[in-house]
């Protein structure tokens, strides 16, 4: 059994690890944290983990406790699992961070998006960013993983079979992505609220997103060059779902783009390509650890359309994280993750 500390368990990606954590044969979570709701037991703030928690509640972070763990999540805001990693690493527990503290591997460009410096950059050396389709290798090594976002997830594994083929014209992508309401975490904000957010659609942050050093950074790897990418995030009226819309030139129309995606993802037990032609829907992969990808080539010109959907909390977050854990401790990588997406 893998003891599992969760530092931020009040959360919508604490309480979703918890709910994939209760499905896990080999995963006992033994420590999580809330500030606000110490002494609170698991079940009684939610009450769809009853039966699966017993004896559990909350308490304040303690990094000694914690270290007792073989792994600690944490599922929290910037800047929280820099000030504790250091410790927990240091004790020999794994760190699996589902914040952006260490996603970016340039600590300033990381000070510049999130506006403070960059809390522990002497760690970055040993963080591993936890995208499996592309760093399996790296992370069964690792002791300290940053699980992407949930856009860069989507957008990522769509643009990767034309990036890594080198087809794509990789100065002129562009990423037209939506995501639902509980993408921005369970604290209260007036953009949340059910009135503000309901029956309405809206872009945000199109000069510059914090996703986008992210995104960037993993798209140049894939190229193996600069990328130019125009990416613009909306807000829109569902609880869970990111769907990126993804554009590249592809000039030469002799590729054959269906086979070059199926293969690409062949042996990826969580993304899924679709068949030719498809419209993948956030409302498939709802609860699962999936990418579901269509690629297509409208009316046969040299504009690829890429459509790739996932769950933000599941695959774009804490199933991801959870499927780091399995990779990190060699185990069967769907462990606790091979159930459908909820469906209608
Ligand atoms: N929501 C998503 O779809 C999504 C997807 C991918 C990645 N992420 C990232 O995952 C992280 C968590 O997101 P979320 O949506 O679950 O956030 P959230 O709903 O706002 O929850 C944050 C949690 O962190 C705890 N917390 C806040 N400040 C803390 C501190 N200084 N020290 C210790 N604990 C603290 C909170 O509990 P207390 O205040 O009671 O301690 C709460 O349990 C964020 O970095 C987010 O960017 C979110």
């Amino acid at each position: 059994m893998v003891k599992v500390g969760i530092v931020g368990g009040t959360g919508y990606t604490g309480v979703e690890l918890l709910r994939l954590l209760a499905q896990h044969p080999q995963a006992e979570v033994a420590v999580i944290t809330s500030r606000s709701e110490a002494g609170l037991a698991v079940a009684d703030m939610y009450p769809n983990l009853r039966g699966h928690y017993d004896g559990l509640a909350f308490s304040v972070p303690d990094a000694k406790t914690l270290a007792a763990c073989d792994v600690v999540f944490f599922a929290t805001p910037h800047g929280v699992a820099h000030a504790l990693a250091g410790e927990l690493l240091a004790a020999g527990t794994k760190v699996i961070d589902l914040s952006a503290d260490f996603r970016l591997q340039d600590s300033d460009e990381w000070a510049k998006w999130y506006g403070q410096p960059h809390g522990a950059p002497e760690l970055l050396k040993d963080a591993v960013y936890g995208l499996p389709e592309v760093n399996r290798e790296q992370i069964r090594q690792a002791r300290l993983i940053a699980v992407p976002g949930c856009y860069p997830t989507a957008t990522q594994l769509g643009f990767l079979p034309l990036l890594e083929a080198g087809i794509a014209d990789a100065s002129r992508l562009i990423a037209d992505c939506k995501s639902g309401v509980s993408g921005a975490g369970r604290g209260a904000a007036v953009g949340s609220l059910f009135c503000e957010a309901g029956e309405s659609m809206k872009a945000y942050a199109v000069k510059g997103h914090r996703h986008l050093p992210e995104i960037t950074q993993g798209l140049r790897r894939a190229a193996g060059g600069d990328v130019g990418l125009t990416f613009v995030p909306h807000l829109t009226p569902m609880i869970r779902g990111i769907h990126s819309t993804l554009y590249a030139t592809v000039a030469d129309r002799s590729v054959d783009l269906q086979a070059l995606f199926e293969k690409r993802y062949a042996n990826e037990p969580f993304v899924d390509v679709m068949p030719a032609g498809s419209h993948p829907e956030t409302r498939s992969v709802r609860g699962a650890n999936v990418c579901r990808i269509a690629v297509h080539r409208p009316q046969d010109g040299d504009l690829v359309v890429v459509l790739s959907v996932i769950d933000n909390l599941v695959k774009g977050a804490s199933g991801q994280a959870v499927q780091n854990l399995n990779i990190l401790f060699g185990l069967d990588e769907r462990m606790g993750l091979s159930h459908a997406g909820l469906l209608p």
